[in-house]
């Protein structure tokens, strides 16, 4: 409805467009209200010779029960009006498609009911109700879609959710809205409302994981560099040499790496894939044991593009 916004992408957008921009105008037509009143008394009450006296003023009773009823109804109007919408943001309806959600530093990843996992790629059906039940493996994060109007925290130890029905197809962004450490601006992740026929194809597996499926036409080294940002492999490890949460990939292939238990590790496909997979395995010494288990997560196809990828990164 309204340009200067986001785009109305959810079931929700409008009711929560409708109180904000109600609450604008009011607050703007009282804000002009009341800078008017003000500079016309400072202009109409103003010294206008060295003996003018201030009257003795004990109040006026119309006036005060006018500035106390009308603010305190419009209050209450607003309130009512914006618990009307929570209570509708708060209560997922029956039906709705349940998503589990693990926010961690820094990505996301998003498990299915049908089995199926995707990192930093959220698959709804436009039209469909679904319910996020959201958990945190680390610290504070949050779930924001600016086109859905939902935000919400997660923590860890805890499970919040949020609901809302997509109304359009399309992709949106997701963000982490919550400062949760050093790459929370990279915290970020894409939302895919899918027809109900693509949804259909993707729910069963057939090809559409857009994410790969793309990507899958390119050259191995350019798959994995595109994995490499939008699966948050970014978040940790970087490609110009600096030492993030976790090793950069600048220069990793090849070289012979300490671990915490003693070994001595060069660097080849099956480190790299073993890393990636079960990065608990082995720890370079200097790092914490912090980075999630891409098994499952990740096709062969993928892992071995982000071994080429890395291979590039001389
Ligand atoms: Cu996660 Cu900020």
């Amino acid at each position: 409805m309204l340009s200067w916004l986001p785009e109305n992408a959810s079931n929700l957008a409008s009711g929560v467009d409708n109180v904000l921009l109600f609450v604008t105008v009011l607050s703007v037509f009282f804000f002009l209200l009341i800078s008017a009143f003000l500079i016309g008394f400072a202009i109409k009450y103003r010294r206008k010779t060295e003996h003018d006296e201030t009257p003795y003023i004990t109040g006026n009773e119309l006036i005060e029960v006018i500035w106390t009823v009308i603010p305190s109804v419009l209050l209450i109007f607003i309130f009512a009006w914006g618990y009307i919408e929570y209570r509708e943001m708060r209560t997922p309806p029956d039906n709705a498609v349940e998503v589990n959600v693990v926010a961690r530093q820094w990505l996301w990843q998003f498990d299915y009911y049908n089995g199926k996992k995707t990192i930093n790629e959220l698959y709804v059906q436009q039209g469909r109700p679904v319910r996020m039940v959201m958990r945190s493996e680390d610290v504070l994060h949050s779930f924001f879609v600016p086109d859905f109007r939902v935000k919400q925290d997660i923590l860890p130890g805890n499970y919040t959710q949020l609901w809302f029905t997509p109304t359009k197809a399309g992709t949106f962004e997701l963000f982490c809205a919550e400062y949760c450490g050093t790459s929370h601006s990279q915290m970020l992740a894409k939302v895919h409302v899918l027809g109900p026929e693509a949804y259909a194809i993707w729910e069963k597996g057939i090809g559409i994981d857009e994410g790969t499926s793309v990507a899958s036409t390119l050259p191995p080294a350019e798959q994995g560099a595109e994995l490499y940002t939008n699966r948050g492999c970014n978040a940790c490890h970087s490609i110009d040499g600096t030492a993030l949460i976790g090793p950069t990939f600048k220069g990793l292939f090849g070289i012979t790496e300490k671990m915490t238990n003693g070994k001595t590790i060069t660097v080849d496909e099956n480190y790299l894939r073993e890393s990636i997979l079960q990065p608990q395995a082995l720890i370079v010494e200097g790092y914490q044991p912090v980075m999630p288990a891409f098994e499952g997560i990740l096709s062969d196809e993928e892992v071995t593009a982000l071994i080429e990828y890395i291979k590039t990164l001389k």
